[in-house]
């Protein structure tokens, strides 16, 4: 999807995949990353979830990326979250909370530099909100910029895309083995069946190691 589709969107108000409470796939499967418990966790288009705030609660330090500014400044008032120190970087403009980089910009400009600290991905509605082409180049520029060993937690979806459009768009099962094939591990942690817009569709949630 292009930028100005997802700036239109935050414009309008109207932003369907924001969750109000903390997603349950997330509290339950976390500590299957088996991590220490204060790595930086990066959550890539993050929107304004609040799921970052678990994180945080959790004791990682997060750094989220999203494109919409607006996205950002609404987490900030709603969740009453203060700026403390100014963020200076090449590509993106954003916040420096306490424990938590916020950088508004387009993800594929974040770098391996921006990435040293991060031992740990978060993706929820991110991979199934880019079309196809899109997904190939998200999959590889985290392969990219990771570094080895970081686990990834992604909470996917399927469905029949003849019967709906996306986004959030159906990425198949063979579709994440794939573009994560040169990953250390692949597995399925967790499996749901439900109906979206009167579609069966599955939640596949998948634990892969970089
Ligand atoms: C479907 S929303 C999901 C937001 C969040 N992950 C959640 O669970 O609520 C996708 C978000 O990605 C952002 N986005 C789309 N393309 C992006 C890009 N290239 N770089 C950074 N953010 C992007 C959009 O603005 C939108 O907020």
């Amino acid at each position: 999807m292009q930028a100005d589709f997802w700036h239109a969107m935050w414009e309008s108000g109207v932003v369907g995949f924001q969750q109000t409470e903390i997603n349950g796939y997330l509290q339950q499967h976390w500590q299957r990353l088996g991590l220490q418990g204060d790595e930086t966790v990066l959550v890539p288009l993050c929107g304004k979830s609040l799921d970052m705030l678990w994180l945080g609660e959790q004791g990682h330090k997060v750094l989220g990326v999203e494109l919409s500014q607006k996205a950002l400044d609404e987490f900030l008032d709603e969740n009453k979250l203060r700026s403390v120190a100014p963020l200076v970087h090449a590509h993106f403009c954003g916040y420096r909370l306490s424990a938590m980089t916020l950088l508004c910009g387009d993800f594929f400009h974040l770098s391996a530099a921006d990435c040293e600290e991060v031992g740990a991905v978060y993706d929820r509605a991110a991979i199934v909100a880019l079309p196809p082409e899109m997904r190939k180049q998200y999959a590889a520029h985290l392969q990219a910029i990771l570094p080895a060993g970081t686990k990834l937690l992604l909470v996917n979806l399927e469905y029949d895309q003849s019967l709906l459009n996306g986004p959030p768009f159906s990425v198949p099962e063979s579709e994440i083995c794939t573009l994560f094939a040169d990953c250390a591990r692949i597995d399925v942690v967790a499996q749901q069946s439900l109906q979206r817009k009167g579609v069966a569709a599955q939640e596949k949630v998948f634990l892969i190691e970089f």
